[in-house]
C-alpha cells in the first residue's frame, strides 16, 4: 500500500519508468472497469463472488447473530453494493457507510441501497483505502464493523495488507468487528481460468486500465498492441496480471515516454490465494485476537469474522 505523497500523475509515471513497468490496480476502476469487474463476478470461471455468496446465504444468519442488530457497517470497496444490501437485510444496522475509490459508480449504486434499505442511515465515501481517509463525524463509534468482502484484500501484498488489516483495526474500537472474505490457495488450473477467461471480460478489463491511464496522464496507448496476460506464480501464492507488448513500441505523455520490446511487460495486479492458517496469523498481527471462519464445501473461499 503506497502512502505516497505522490498525485495520480507522479504515481502513474513512476510506475511506467520502473525496470519492470507497473500500473496500481486501483487505476482499473474508471466507471467502464468497475463494470467491466461485474461482469467478471457473473463469469463462469470466476468463482470467488459466488462462492462468498454461497458461504453467506449459508451461513449468514449465524454471522448477523453474532453481531447484533444496529451496528455500524463500514464497507469498504463496495462498488455496487450488492453484497451490502443482503448483509444489512441480515444484521439491520443503524448506520452503513459506502467507501470505494470510483465515485461515479458509487454513487448510483448508493441511491438505489437507500430504496431498498429504509430505516438505514446510508451514506457514500469516496476514498483510496490506500491512504487515509476521515469517516462522517457523526458515525457512532461504537459496535462498528467493517466489511471488506469480494477477496479484495488479496489484491494488496502480505505486508501491504498487514498494514491495511492494522488500519481497519484503527476504525473500530474494542467493541467491533471486522468481517473480511479471502480467497483460498486452490489447484492451479481453477485459478488460472478464472483470471484467463473464454469469454475475454478479464482481459478486456486490463486492457481498459491503459485507456484510464490515457485519460490520466494524457499517454498514447495503443490497446491493440497490448495482450491480457495471467498466470499463477506458485513461489509467492498469487495470480499475477500482466500487458505484454505484442510489437516493440513507445508510449509518449507530456514530459516523457517509455519504449516497450516486443514481449515486454506491464504488470497490472497480483491476487494473492491464502491458506486459512496464514490468514488467520495476518489477522492476529494486524491487533484481531478472536477470529472465527466460514468456508464452502470445496474450501475455495473463507470468510472470517474477526475481534480485537
Ligand atoms: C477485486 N479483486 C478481488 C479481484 C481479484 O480477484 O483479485 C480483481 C480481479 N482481477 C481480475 N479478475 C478479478
Amino acid at each position: 500500500m503506497t502512502e505516497s505523497p505522490l498525485s495520480p500523475v507522479q504515481e502513474i509515471v513512476q510506475g511506467l519508468l520502473q525496470a519492470t513497468a507497473r500500473i496500481a490496480p486501483k487505476y482499473f476502476y474508471d466507471a467502464a472497469g468497475s463494470a467491466l469487474f461485474e461482469d467478471i463476478t457473473r463469469l463462469p470461471e470466476y468463482y470467488p463472488t459466488r462462492t462468498e455468496r454461497q458461504i453467506m446465504a449459508a451461513h449468514g444468519a449465524d454471522i448477523a447473530r453474532r453481531l447484533g442488530p444496529g451496528a455500524s457497517v463500514i464497507e469498504l470497496g463496495a462498488g455496487s453494493c450488492e453484497k451490502a444490501r443482503e448483509l444489512c437485510q441480515l444484521i439491520a444496522p443503524s448506520h452503513f457507510v459506502a467507501v470505494d475509490i470510483s465515485s461515479e459508480f458509487l454513487h448510483d449504486a448508493v441511491a438505489q441501497l437507500r430504496v431498498a434499505l429504509p430505516g438505514v442511515e446510508v451514506r457514500a465515501l469516496a476514498a483510496d483505502l490506500t491512504t487515509d481517509f476521515t469517516l462522517p463525524q457523526d458515525l457512532p463509534r461504537q459496535r462498528r464493523l467493517v466489511f471488506y468482502p469480494g477477496s479484495s484484500i488479496g489484491n494488496f501484498d502480505p505486508a501491504q495488507a498487514l498494514q491495511l488489516l492494522a488500519r481497519m483495526r484503527g476504525l473500530i474500537e474494542d467493541d467491533g468487528a471486522l468481517l473480511i472474505g479471502v480467497d483460498l490457495t486452490k489447484e492451479v488450473a481453477v485459478l488460472e481460468a478464472a483470471y484467463d477467461d473464454a469469454a475475454g471480460v478479464t482481459a478486456a478489463f486490463n486492457l481498459n486500465v491503459l485507456r484510464h491511464i490515457n485519460r490520466l496522464i494524457d499517454s498514447d496507448f495503443d490497446l491493440s498492441q497490448w495482450r491480457h496476460c495471467a498466470f499463477f506464480n506458485a513461489t509467492d501464492s498469487r495470480i499475477e496480471m500482466h500487458l505484454q507488448a505484442c510489437v516493440e513500441t513507445v508510449v509518449r505523455w507530456p514530459g516523457g515516454e517509455r519504449g516497450f520490446a516486443k514481449g515486454e511487460r506491464i504488470h497490472t495486479e497480483n491476487s494473492y490465494k491464502y491458506r486459512m492458517e496464514d490468514f488467520v496469523q495476518l489477522l492476529n498481527q494486524a491487533g484481531f485476537a478472536q477470529t472465527e471462519v466460514w468456508s464452502d464445501d470445496r474450501s475455495w473461499f473463507a470468510l472470517f469474522l474477526a475481534r480485537p
